[in-house]
């Protein structure tokens, strides 16, 4: 027998090895330890338990069923069945929660905004745009900025009726065609267009041309600084954010013809659910506004101030300031 044929052993441990070798390391043939030989059987009868309860085998009919009858698709149904219970508790909590305990409960609110979105997607998304951002004739929901009014109870409303939609309780108002009614000459509303213009950026001047054209015929719906009229959804108009459009052309066109965007009523439409859902988010996206008794809830806070010493007083005053952002300073040291 040549010595080709024999196994190699090691001289130090007096292992054979396997014959394999690399860079002059020699790879011992030991063999497999009890304890993973041991686990190794273990596994090996365990999954014979598997293909006997779970399904397992393919067949020509399909596959074995195994004993339990386990299915992901039941496994599915279950879990789905759970989350329409969770789901069914929130939901029967939200019909039942007034808009002040909807956002009053960090839960009903996460639910409500959860539910307003989606539901915005499907049915305002076309007009508003998928992030409520607007576009020429459609305002931005993200700002402040509120044609009609930016409380809880305000959004609401306009989501129920609608503005100009038809509906018996529809926010209606009407701005007239200046132009077109000859209402106004054409230098009239190139002057108060002009004038519209400036106030937006901040440069009216009383000695405007355009200023006594709108102090006559705007002011009453606009203001008389052109803050706006939410009584009859008349835009702000001293401001950069314009719902047509602040050029020239544009707002010549808007006092010549005037406008008058429709959002459709959506009472009957949609769920009242659904509607309080979209309120909550609608009102969650940036320009949200108080309701009055919210509003008015920080008035207690001065009658807390004479309670402290002049020194305290001072004191909260100079750590109040920084976090409290007052454009004014409040001292006189300090100038
Ligand atoms: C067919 C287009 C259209 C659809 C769909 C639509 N809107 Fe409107 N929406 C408008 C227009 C136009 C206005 C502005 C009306 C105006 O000029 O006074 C408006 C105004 C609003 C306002 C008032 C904003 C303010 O400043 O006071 C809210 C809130 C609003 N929409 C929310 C929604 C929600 C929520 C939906 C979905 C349920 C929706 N809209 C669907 C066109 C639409
Ligand atoms: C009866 C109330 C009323 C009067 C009076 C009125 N407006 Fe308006 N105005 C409105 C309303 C309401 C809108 C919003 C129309 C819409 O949303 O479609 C509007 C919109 C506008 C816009 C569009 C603003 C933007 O953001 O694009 C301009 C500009 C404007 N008005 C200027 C004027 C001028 C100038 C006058 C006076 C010559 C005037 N308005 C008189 C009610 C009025």
């Amino acid at each position: 027998m040549s010595d080709q044929n024999k196994p190699e052993i090691d001289k130090i441990s007096g292992v054979e090895t396997t014959g394999h070798e690399w860079d002059g390391l020699k790879e011992l043939n030991n063999p497999a330890p009890r304890w993973w030989l041991w686990i190794f059987y273990v596994t090996c009868i365990w999954s014979f338990g598997y293909w006997v309860v779970y399904p397992a085998w393919p067949t020509l009919s399909g596959h074995t069923k195994g004993t339990l009858g386990w299915t992901q698709f039941k496994k599915l149904e279950n879990e789905q069945a759970e989350i329409t219970v969770r789901q069914a508790t929130y939901a029967d909590a939200f019909k039942n929660a007034s808009f002040e305990q909807i956002m009053k409960d960090e839960k009903l609110y996460t639910f409500a905004v959860a539910g307003g979105k989606a539901a915005f997607k499907n049915n305002c998304a076309t007009c508003h745009g998928s992030g409520a951002q607007g576009g020429k004739g459609y305002p931005n929901l993200n700002d402040d900025d509120w044609l009609w009014g930016g409380k809880v109870s305000d959004i609401y409303q306009t989501l129920q009726y609608g503005i100009r939609s038809g509906h018996d309780e529809a926010r209606v108002s009407q701005m007239p065609s200046f132009g077109k009614d000859g209402v106004l000459k054409q230098d009239e509303i190139k002057g108060v267009a002009e004038y519209v213009i400036a106030l937006s950026e901040g440069k009216a001047t009383a000695d405007m041309a355009g200023a006594k054209v709108f102090a006559e015929n705007c002011a009453a719906c606009h203001g008389e600084q052109g803050q706006g009229g939410r009584e009859v959804g008349a835009p702000k108009l001293a401001d950069a954010i314009w719902l047509y459009g602040g050029d020239e052309k544009t707002v010549y066109e808007t006092v010549y013809n005037a406008r008058a965007g429709v959002m459709p009523y959506w009472k009957g439409k949609l769920s009242d659910d659904t509607l309080r859902m979209l309120t909550v988010y609608v009102h969650s996206l940036g320009g949200g506004e108080a309701e009055e008794q919210q509003a008015a809830a920080p008035a207690p806070a001065p009658e807390a101030v004479p309670a402290a010493t002049e020194g305290e007083q001072q004191q909260n005053a100079t750590e109040q300031q920084p976090a409290a952002a007052q454009p004014a300073p409040t001292g006189g040291e300090q100038q």
